[in-house]
């Protein structure tokens, strides 16, 4: 038999390789960034949400409107699809409401990853890549912080995010389950070329709210004004949220490296802190405008710095924030809102006339 010619050949080759990922929560913030990069990296993507917030219009995406606990409908997709690794981004994310809802927090973030767990064994899907959070840490004890670092959360949020990196780390010691836990420090900025972008609801983070005051003309809020800092506000460690989407791809090639069956932890974030108010003055700088300032008490359980060392994912995954300089991020958290508040602005005009 002749040998096919050289482009079929790769075509073909190239078509074995395309790998088909689950992606749950991909049309949140997080995940739907994450689908994008996998979209432009030749994957195939499945995801499962309970929302339809961020879709992707692409051939190699398919989407379903379901529950991670809904072990009966995740077969029939799986047996449709063949999963070769799960982005597990499906959770609930406000730390506030974790301590007034406790209860809702354990069930959806924990019991509900559980049992989705148990599917995956079942359907022998042997990969995850975790959305996990600084939140794990609780109060810094060094900085910056490494993936070392003792783990004490001080809300229910990071109590249940902690809980599943054990669940997975039990998991890979009796079932050889491979996992890689990204521990996200603070997500920020949007996509506007694909109109992807931070709108929570309610929005409980910083720098869309400074943006929307902005917009709006209303006084930021700033919680806690006598931190130990320099200027006596919170010190976070903005990272862009499309770096945090291209360190799950990564983390997918990290799986094949043969290196072992993996299980491992990775922070990702820049080891830069901005202040609260040096926030706003990047958005003042941005829009060329002075905001107004409202002082509001400190929220339980902020502390007064978070800052990641993320050398680890710099040296085993290749990982470096490429997008995470803060006027990057304001600014396409900026082009977002406004894209947004000119679809409102449409949808009222059209319903006045
Ligand atoms: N803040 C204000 N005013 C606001 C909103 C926030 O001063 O209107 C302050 C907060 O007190 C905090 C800082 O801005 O000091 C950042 O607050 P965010 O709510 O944007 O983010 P957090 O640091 O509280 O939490 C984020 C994620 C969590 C994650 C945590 C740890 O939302 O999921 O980072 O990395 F656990």
């Amino acid at each position: 038999m002749l040998p096919l010619p050289h482009m079929h050949m790769h075509d073909t080759y190239k078509k074995f390789m395309e790998k088909t990922i689950l992606v749950t929560g991909g049309a949140g913030y997080i995940g739907s960034h994450t689908v994008l990069e996998l979209l432009q990296h030749n994957y195939r993507v499945v995801v499962i949400d309970k929302s339809c917030r961020y879709q992707i219009n692409n051939p190699r995406a398919v989407y379903f409107q379901c529950d991670i606990a809904h072990s009966q409908a995740l077969k029939a997709i799986c047996a449709r699809y063949p999963i070769d690794a799960v982005i597990h981004c499906a959770a609930y994310i406000q730390v506030g409401e974790s301590i007034t809802n406790p209860a809702g927090y354990y069930d959806n973030n924990v019991v509900k990853t559980a049992q989705f767990l148990e599917t995956m064994r079942t359907l022998s899907i042997a990969r995850m890549v975790f959305s996990s959070s600084a939140a794990v840490y609780g109060y810094p004890q060094t900085l910056p912080i490494t993936e070392q670092h003792p783990c004490a959360p001080v809300n229910p949020y990071g109590q249940t995010k902690r809980i599943v990196e054990q669940m997975l780390h039990d998991y890979h010691g009796a079932y050889g389950l491979e996992y890689i836990a990204l521990r996200y420090f603070n997500a920020a900025g949007g996509y506007p070329e694909y109109q992807l972008g931070e709108r929570h609801q309610p929005e409980t983070h910083l720098i869309p709210l400074v943006l929307q005051a902005a917009l709006e003309n209303r006084p930021c809020t700033i919680f806690g004004s006598n931190y130990p800092t320099p200027d006596g506000t919170c010190v976070r460690d903005y990272v862009h949220v499309r770096d945090i989407a291209r360190a799950h791809r990564l983390a997918l090639e990290y799986f094949d490296q043969p290196t072992g069956l993996k299980a491992e932890i990775f922070n990702l974030g820049t080891a830069r802190g901005f202040s609260v108010l040096e926030i706003i003055q990047a958005v003042e700088a941005l829009l060329q405008k002075k905001l107004s300032l409202h002082y509001a008490p400190a929220r339980t359980g902020d502390p007064a710095y978070l800052i990641a060392d993320a050398t680890h994912a710099a040296r085993r995954l290749g990982w470096q924030p490429m997008h995470s300089d803060i006027m990057t991020i304001v600014s396409s958290a900026l082009q977002i809102l406004v894209t947004q508040y000119q679809h409102n602005f449409d949808i009222v005009y059209q319903l006045q006339r």
